[in-house]
């Protein structure tokens, strides 16, 4: 299951991403906004990412102006690494070594095909592991308040 969210200035990229998962029979859970209207980053933020993090859904795709604000947001919750994208070798990447569990795209950055190819390599692209999980556990020890040597 694949969360997502937006605010109102991600609320029209969502709705296409919905629209993809329905065609390639994907299953999705939307925890909003579910109109266009005035709703906050944070919320929409918070709300995914208590849903990656109790385990209900895999991943999550969070849309917003930008795709950073929202990104910023998601990176508050401990256990998230959300990485805001714009290209195809970021969202790559992210997957490949920092095993991203959010990928946030930016409706007033990136058209909707670009968005739907980084939504894709997102969601099949595999962790590497090796040296890389060292790196995810500095990150979880900087959010644990302990030191990183
Ligand atoms: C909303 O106007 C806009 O600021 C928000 O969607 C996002 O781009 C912030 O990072």
């Amino acid at each position: 299951m694949i969360a997502l969210g937006s605010d109102h200035a991600g609320f029209y990229l969502k709705e296409k991403i919905k629209k993809y998962f329905e065609d390639k029979g994907i299953e999705y859970k939307d925890y909003g906004c579910y109109t266009p209207e005035s709703f906050d980053y944070a919320i929409a933020a918070k709300r995914v990412c208590d849903g990656v993090i109790s385990g209900e859904c895999e991943r999550a795709i969070l849309c917003c102006g930008t795709g950073i604000g929202i990104s910023m947001a998601a990176n508050k919750v401990k256990g998230i690494r959300a990485a805001a994208c714009t290209n195809y070798f970021g969202a790559k990447y992210t997957r490949a070594h920092n095993d991203a569990n959010v990928l946030c795209l930016g409706e007033r950055v990136i058209g909707e095909g670009i968005a739907l190819e980084l939504v894709d390599v997102f969601l099949n692209t595999e962790f590497e592991g090796g040296r890389h999980q060292r790196r995810i556990d500095q990150i979880a020890a900087i959010e644990n308040g302990e030191e990183v040597e």
